[in-house]
């Protein structure tokens, strides 16, 4: 069978292409040490109890002598626990870690203005680290489907001063 110099071209450069592909997630397995989310970093989205998310919201933790926060938090149809009903207060200028997961369906945790941003997905915890450097109020959206009242379901963290955070919001 005849085949056209141009296309036997495009054919071995697909073939190039897909050992190229083949290669990158090798090359990520076995040279940067990636890893796929292992069973024992996932939990059952339908029984929370006994995890840190059945008691969401803010923790003070001392790490290696020095202070950060914990924030644990809930998605659901169609609200942030907390963050909804009530925001997210943390204290500017210290390391905030959210660890956030779904009961139910997979949704979306973006803090509108900046880069934080992530899916939220049963069974899971998403966990990102930040600072936010000034006093100020972002808004939290859902980006994710999530069903019939996923437009209306945001949130609100309110980043305060240490010393207004330590006076009001301390939890013990
Ligand atoms: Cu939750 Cu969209």
């Amino acid at each position: 069978m005849h085949i056209h110099k141009f296309e036997r071209f495009w054919i071995k450069l697909s073939f190039v292409v897909i050992a190229f592909f083949i290669a990158t997630v090798v090359y990520g397995f076995v040279v940067m040490d990636l890893k796929v989310i292992g069973a024992s970093e996932t939990l059952d989205p339908q029984d929370l109890g006994g995890t840190p998310f059945d008691n969401p919201g803010v923790r003070e933790v001392t790490k290696n002598g020095v202070t950060e926060y914990e924030v644990y938090v809930q998605t659901i149809q169609f609200a942030f626990i907390p963050g909804t009903s009530e925001p997210i207060t943390v204290p500017a200028n210290a390391k905030v870690t959210f660890y956030i997961t779904s009961p139910d369906v997979l949704h979306g945790f973006e803090v509108a203005g900046t880069n934080l941003n992530t899916m939220t997905i049963p069974g899971q915890v998403a966990r990102f680290t930040t600072i936010f450097p000034e006093p100020a109020s972002y808004g939290i959206v859902c980006n994710e489907y999530c069903g019939p009242a996923h437009h209306v379901m945001e949130g609100k963290i309110n980043v305060v001063p240490q010393s207004e955070f330590d006076e009001n919001y301390l939890v013990q």
